[in-house]
């Protein structure tokens, strides 16, 4: 049987998936030592093997520095995000379009897996089964996307996406015991989702520990074969 991953990091974890999948990972793997991220919450949550670190994630030299300080790294969660904020909230149409808002999507949901990437990639190459997950939505996909608006947030996580399969096909080669992961987890009841709640159907807003137990167990299942795809939290695969 394939060894369970032992280290972990899981970014933006103090966000409402991210401390469920933090929870759900310490319930799956009882030896397993996390590495976790916040921003601008405080740390959730205290744990004899949880060592937080304040991360920006739109800091590309923080990343560096921090990476600097992993050997091996088996598996590496990113689940940072935005969607709303000070600066806007997700277009209408595309006379709301604001560069800016447009930029700082890119910059939070997009770039920071790139960077994950690249400056974790010998810490991962060093595990037996190396996992690079982010978690994408299912908005970013261009084949579903049937309603419109929501520019700049359908255009970060589309971009992640693009991002993640190009990754997924280098690590073919650089990396072949390891798998890349897009995932989406449904709508869930965080803070992202809070404003835009009002029309989700009876039964389809989930609790964040639902949603995490079930990326916990997509990942575990996942082999070299099946990386670079795009995950939904049931294990269902959805289209790019
Ligand atoms: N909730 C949903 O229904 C839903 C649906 C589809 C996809 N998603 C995706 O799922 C992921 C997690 O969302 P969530 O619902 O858990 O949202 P959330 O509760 O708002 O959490 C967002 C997380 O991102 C972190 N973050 C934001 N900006 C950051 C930055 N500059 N540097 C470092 N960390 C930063 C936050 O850190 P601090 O709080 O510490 O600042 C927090 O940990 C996101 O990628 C989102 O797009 C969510």
């Amino acid at each position: 049987m394939a060894e369970s991953p032992q280290r972990l990091v899981v970014v933006g974890a103090s966000g409402g998936i991210g401390q469920a999948l933090t929870r759900a990972l310490l319930d799956e793997f009882p030896t397993a030592e996390i590495c976790a991220t916040h921003h601008r919450s405080a740390i959730p949550f205290q744990h004899e093997r949880v060592a937080w670190r304040q991360l920006d994630v739109v800091d590309p030299g923080a990343i560096e520095t921090w990476a600097a300080d992993f050997d091996r790294v088996d598996w590496i969660v990113n689940c940072a995000g935005f969607l709303h904020g000070a600066s806007g909230g997700p277009e209408k149409n595309i006379r709301s379009l604001d560069a800016e808002f447009l930029l700082e999507n890119i910059r939070i949901n997009t770039l920071p897996t790139l960077l994950l990437a690249r400056h974790f990639s010998a810490a991962l190459k060093k595990s037996p089964a190396p996992v690079l997950a982010t978690i994408s939505a299912r908005v970013g996909s261009i084949e579903d996307n049937r309603l419109g608006g929501w520019y700049s947030y359908r255009i970060s996580k589309a971009a992640l996406n693009m991002a993640l399969k190009t990754l997924s096909i280098e690590w073919r080669h650089s990396h072949p015991r390891g798998c890349v992961a897009a995932l989406h987890p449904g709508t869930n009841d965080t803070a992202l989702s809070k404003p835009f709640q009002a029309n989700v159907p009876p039964g389809g807003l989930f609790d964040p520990s639902y949603t995490a137990t079930s990326f916990v167990s997509l990942l575990s299942q996942l082999d070299p074969s099946q990386s670079g795809q795009f995950w939904a939290w049931d294990g269902s695969q959805l289209p790019w």
